[in-house]
């Protein structure tokens, strides 16, 4: 009787292991801290005058932390982050940044929309730019919630909030778990 009723405190305490198991692995699965690095115009094309970005961006999502890469031939092109309005007039005059090293990575720190063009003569008119509008992960913690994005630093990764979120799940199916165990006869 002594030894069927402490079995059972076992089998639950070996299930509330399992579950801690369970938790922890759904836990490093939960893409809240994951990025993505897209290389533009990939796989079919890389930075140059054939990609359809229109297309190509309307078949990817981007979140703030993803970062993207532009590949070229620095004879050929270059990157000029710019305006909405040099985007719609294909006009660096008023540049955000210049990229020419012909492996230039961009990180999408925050939630909004960024252009970037080839400043090379006729590069631009010929549809050579690029617009990534770039949105809040849909099953990310509370703060990346839309609201708080405008006002979010952009040098802080999204990623600091989750992780501590993660840890307090954690220890709360540990104290669980540690709480059982004590009931154990
Ligand atoms: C970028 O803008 C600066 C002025 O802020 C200008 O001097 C420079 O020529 C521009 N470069 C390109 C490639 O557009």
């Amino acid at each position: 009787m002594e030894r069927a009723r402490g079995g059972g405190g076992l089998a639950a305490v070996m299930a509330a292991a399992a579950a801690v198991v369970v938790a922890a692995v759904l836990v490093q699965a939960t893409p809240a801290g994951a990025t993505t690095t897209y290389t533009v115009g990939a796989p079919d094309g890389l930075w140059d005058m054939e990609t359809d970005y229109a297309e190509w961006v309307a078949r990817r999502t981007f979140h703030p932390g993803d970062k993207i890469t532009f590949t070229y031939s620095r004879e050929l092109y270059d990157v000029v982050e710019v305006t909405m309005a040099g985007y719609d007039a294909c006009s660096n005059a008023n540049n955000i940044s210049v990229f020419r090293s012909g492996n230039d990575v961009v990180t999408l720190t925050a939630v909004g929309t960024r252009y970037f063009l080839c400043s090379l003569t006729g590069r631009c008119d010929s549809g050579m730019k690029i617009r990534i509008n770039v949105v809040a992960a849909a099953s990310s913690g509370p703060g990346a919630s839309p609201a708080s994005a405008p006002s979010a630093s952009a040098s802080s990764p999204a990623m600091m909030p989750s992780a501590a979120g993660n840890v307090h799940i954690l220890a709360l199916i540990l104290s669980l778990v540690l709480f059982l165990s004590a009931r154990v006869p």
